[in-house]
Parts: C-alpha cells; sequence; structure tokens
C-alpha cells in the first residue's frame, strides 16, 4: 500500500536508530548481574509501544523478568492478532571472538552487528514499527495485541503462568511471531514447524577427592574417561539414539511430505564451507534438511572436569560434568524424553562411579497447520513483497512457548521469521540484515490486512 510505504521511506532512519538503541541495552536473561539492565529494556520497550500508539500498556511483573504487554483494539468484532517476541538475549560470551562489543551496535556491510539484532529485538521491533505504519496512517485493519517477554533464553518458565492467569486479555485468533530464520531473501521461507527441547545435566563422580594420576591413575576409573565413553554410547554407528523407547513416539512424515521438504533449496557444497567442516554428520538415512527439521537429535552443549586451567596439572579429577540436550520432534513428549534419558544414563553407568543426572527446562514440538486462514495470509504476505510464494520449511529450534499457546489459549502460531541461519545466534557477531529488518516491517502490515479479510 502506498501510504504505508510512504510512511516507512519518511521514518526509516528513526526505525533504525530506535533498534540500535534497544540493543544498547544489555539484557541478558540468564546473567543475575544484568537483572537491572533487562528491568530497563521492559521499560524502554514499554515507552516504544506507547509511542507507536498501544494502549493499556504494562510492565508486568512476573516471578522473573518482566513481560510487556499493550494493545490496540479498534472494534471488538474484528480479528484479533497476538504478537508475541522476545526482548531478551543470550549472554554475549566468548567476548574476545566479537569484532566489536555486543552491546555497540556497528552497522556493516548491510548488517547490524549486535547480541539480539536478530535474536528476537530486530524481529520483534518489526512488528512495533508495522503497528505503528498502520495506526499513523488510519490504516490499522484488525485489533492487535503485544506480548514481549524476558525469559524466553531461559525458558520462558513465568510465561507459562501468565497465559493461565490472563486469559480474557490475551483472547485472540491467532499468534505471530517473528523469531525464526529464512532461507534468505531471494528465497523466502516460512517454518511450518518448531522442534521440543529437553535439557539436562549430567555429574559423574568417580574418587571422593581429586587424586594423583601418577599414583592413582591406572587403578581408580576416572570419571572424565567414563563421562566420555557414556556420552559416545548415546549415538550408534548410524548416529541413531540409543536410548530405548526414544523414538517410540516420533511421527514419520510420508514419502509424499519428505519430498517436498527436501524440494526446497540447499547447497551441501556451500553450507559445508560456511562452517568450515569437510563432511557432514548425522541420522543415516535422512537428509540434511530433515536431521534439522524433521528428526529428533543429542546434542552436549557443554563438557568439563579436573583441570582445564593453563598449561598443566597431572591428577585424577574427583568429578566430570556435561549438559546435554535432546530437540524434540511430534509427538515426543519432553518430561518422557527426559525421564527417558535419566533412566537410562544411571542405567549404562559403571559401578566405579556414580552419577547424577538433572532436569533442566524443556519444550514441547510444535507444527502449523498449512491449511489455515492465518499461514495463507502470511503466504499472501511475503508474496507481495518478495514477489513469490514462500517455501514452507521446518526450523530447528525451539519456542517452548508456542506449544502453550494452543494448549492455554486454543492459539495456532504463525511463524513469520526473516532473519537466516547465518545470523550467528547464540553466537560472537551475531548480525540482522538491514534488508531484512526492512523487509519484515514492509511485509507484516500486510500480514494483518490479509489476515482480517480472509477471516470475514
Ligand atoms: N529464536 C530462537 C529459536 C529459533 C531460532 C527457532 C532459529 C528457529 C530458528 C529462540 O530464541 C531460541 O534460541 N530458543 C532456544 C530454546 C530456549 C528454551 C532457550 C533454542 O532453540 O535453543
Ligand atoms: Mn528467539
Ligand atoms: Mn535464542
Amino acid at each position: 500500500m502506498q501510504v504505508w510505504k510512504d510512511y516507512q521511506a519518511e521514518n526509516k532512519d528513526r526505525f533504525l536508530d530506535e533498534l540500535l538503541a534497544l540493543l544498547r541495552i544489555p539484557s541478558v536473561s540468564a546473567d543475575s548481574r544484568y537483572n537491572e539492565d533487562t528491568r530497563k529494556c521492559a521499560e524502554a520497550v514499554k515507552q516504544r509501544l506507547q509511542e507507536a500508539g498501544a494502549e493499556n500498556v504494562e510492565v508486568c511483573a512476573t516471578a522473573g523478568h518482566p513481560i510487556v504487554y499493550g494493545e490496540k483494539i479498534i472494534d471488538p468484532s474484528l480479528p484479533t492478532v497476538l504478537v508475541y517476541g522476545h526482548y531478551d538475549v543470550q549472554p554475549a560470551d566468548p567476548l574476545d571472538l566479537w569484532h566489536s562489543g555486543p552491546f555497540e551496535p556497528v552497522i556493516k556491510d548491510g548488517n547490524i552487528y549486535a547480541r539480539g539484532s536478530a535474536d528476537d529485538k530486530g524481529q520483534f521491533y518489526m512488528h512495533v514499527k508495522a503497528f505503528e505504519t498502520m495506526n499513523k496512517t488510519n490504516t490499522l485493519p484488525c485489533n492487535i495485541k503485544f506480548m514481549i517477554e524476558g525469559e524466553e533464553e531461559v525458558g520462558s518458565a513465568n510465561l507459562g503462568i501468565f497465559l493461565k492467569d490472563n486469559k480474557e486479555r490475551l483472547k485472540a485468533d491467532v499468534v505471530l511471531i517473528s523469531d525464526t530464520s529464512m532461507i534468505s531473501l531471494e528465497n523466502p521461507s516460512i517454518d511450518t514447524g518448531l522442534r521440543g527441547l529437553s535439557y539436562m545435566e549430567v555429574e559423574v563422580t568417580g574418587p571422593n577427592r581429586d587424586l594423583h594420576s601418577g599414583v592413582y591413575g591406572g587403578a581408580v576409573a576416572n570419571p572424565a574417561t567414563i563421562l566420555a565413553k557414556m556420552i559416545a554410547s548415546l549415538h550408534d554407528e548410524n548416529n541413531h539414539i540409543t536410548i530405548p523407547g526414544f523414538y517410540d513416539k516420533v511421527q514419520t512424515l510420508s514419502d509424499e511430505d519428505r519430498k517436498a521438504l527436501n524440494a526446497a533449496p540447499f547447497d551441501e557444497e556451500e553450507y559445508k564451507k560456511d562452517l568450515g567442516v569437510d563432511e557432514l554428520w548425522g541420522e543415516k538415512g535422512y537428509t540434511t534438511i530433515e536431521r534439522t527439521g524433521i528428526r529428533p537429535t543429542l546434542e552436549v552443549n557443554g563438557i568439563w572436569g579436573g583441570y582445564t586451567g593453563e598449561g598443566s596439572k597431572t591428577v585424577l579429577p574427583s568429578k566430570a560434568y556435561a549438559k546435554i540436550s535432546m530437540r524434540l520432534v511430534p509427538d515426543q513428549d519432553w518430561h518422557e524424553i527426559s525421564d527417558l534419558f535419566a533412566k537410562h544414563f544411571e542405567a549404562i553407568a559403571p559401578k566405579s562411579v556414580k552419577v547424577k543426572v538433572t532436569k533442566h527446562h524443556g519444550g514441547s514440538p510444535y507444527v502449523t497447520p498449512t491449511d489455515a486462514v492465518a499461514f495463507k495470509a502470511a503466504q499472501k504476505a511475503i508474496n507481495a513483497t518478495f514477489g513469490k510464494d514462500p517455501i514452507p520449511v521446518r526450523g530447528g529450534g525451539s519456542i517452548p512457548i508456542v506449544a502453550l499457546f494452543e494448549k492455554e489459549l486454543g492459539l495456532k502460531t504463525i511463524l513469520m521469521g526473516f532473519g537466516l541461519d547465518s545470523d550467528n545466534l547464540h553466537s560472537p557477531n551475531e548480525k540482522y540484515g538491514l534488508e531484512n529488518y526492512y523487509k519484515g516491517i514492509e511485509t507484516i502490515p500486510y500480514f494483518h490486512q490479509y489476515f482480517a479479510e480472509m477471516s470475514k
């Protein structure tokens, strides 16, 4: 629409400056040293929502970081879109690998470099600016509610409670989220699903204290060696996961669905080159697209124990640890999988060590129905600004709250992400393309327009 185009062209620089200001607030949810900044960030989001024209804007306290809520109800008889996003970010470390400060955004080669630029400040803020565009040009076609949380990166534990307590306030027809990626700006895509997650920590204890590795080594089991063996045994020679019952509830896709999934453009050589690996790895019998979308996986996120400082120290450590997560697909239940993991890990421990398994957070997988009106509206919106239909793909990441939107509020979710897999999410030098940012702001109003029209 021309009025949108004009408004966005006139305000282009301000749209960017405002995002950069948000990126300067280090809202790291995992680290309590940033609690004050995280709260400040929530206040900033509140102010920006108010300036854009949202009403009843509130920073809602939770047992953890606050949730920012705001809305614009133009006519209760019109459809309502609930926009979800998160203003919290992952820790920035390792700091020395950043080319510029993680909270001092820099624009280079058409990208905004900063922690949270793509995940998710740059993406949720597109919705604030798209809303402003529609609101200030008096073209809002439906009601909008915003719920921007501060604990997504740490498992959204308090958001579930907020949903239960605010069912009336959050009443809507669909949830819209930009917190995923596209294949590329040339090959726009929409995620039709997210994987679930089960996150565990294990502690393996050998002798009751650290020992001299020359005096005792060879006579006492080294917990680091045992842990390495136990972890290695979690995949078999075909890279299938060996936990009994792990695959019992995994939905298998029809040959037709698998074919459609694999029709998405994917350049294996380019992929390997980008990652600096000579060969790919994964579950036998599945393509890379399938391994990262429709199949469950198990990854070691961290492993430590013994001496890891400068130089050398000859020691047989008393303890070794690992953080292990599993990505889940329909219909795996994350509580059940966590239990299966714990049981198996305890069962495979030799008598020479003791094992303690702790469960961290988790979440259920989600699949978007592609025949839903809202999905069609998203497809049409992308076509309106990219000039081609988006390719449906399965996202490999997790947004645990999405399954709860369905369970608690009965709402389907549309994952209209504008990031790229190469945006370095959770990694040093996170970036978000300026073009992705502006394209998102341009596309989102069309979603609201088409969703309102097609819901009639
Ligand atoms: N935005 C991501 C999820 C994502 C990224 C989905 C890319 C699809 C493609 C989200 O912020 C995230 O990082 N989620 C975590 C889970 C959470 C419980 C910490 C994840 O996927 O590891
Ligand atoms: Mn995110
Ligand atoms: Mn994230």
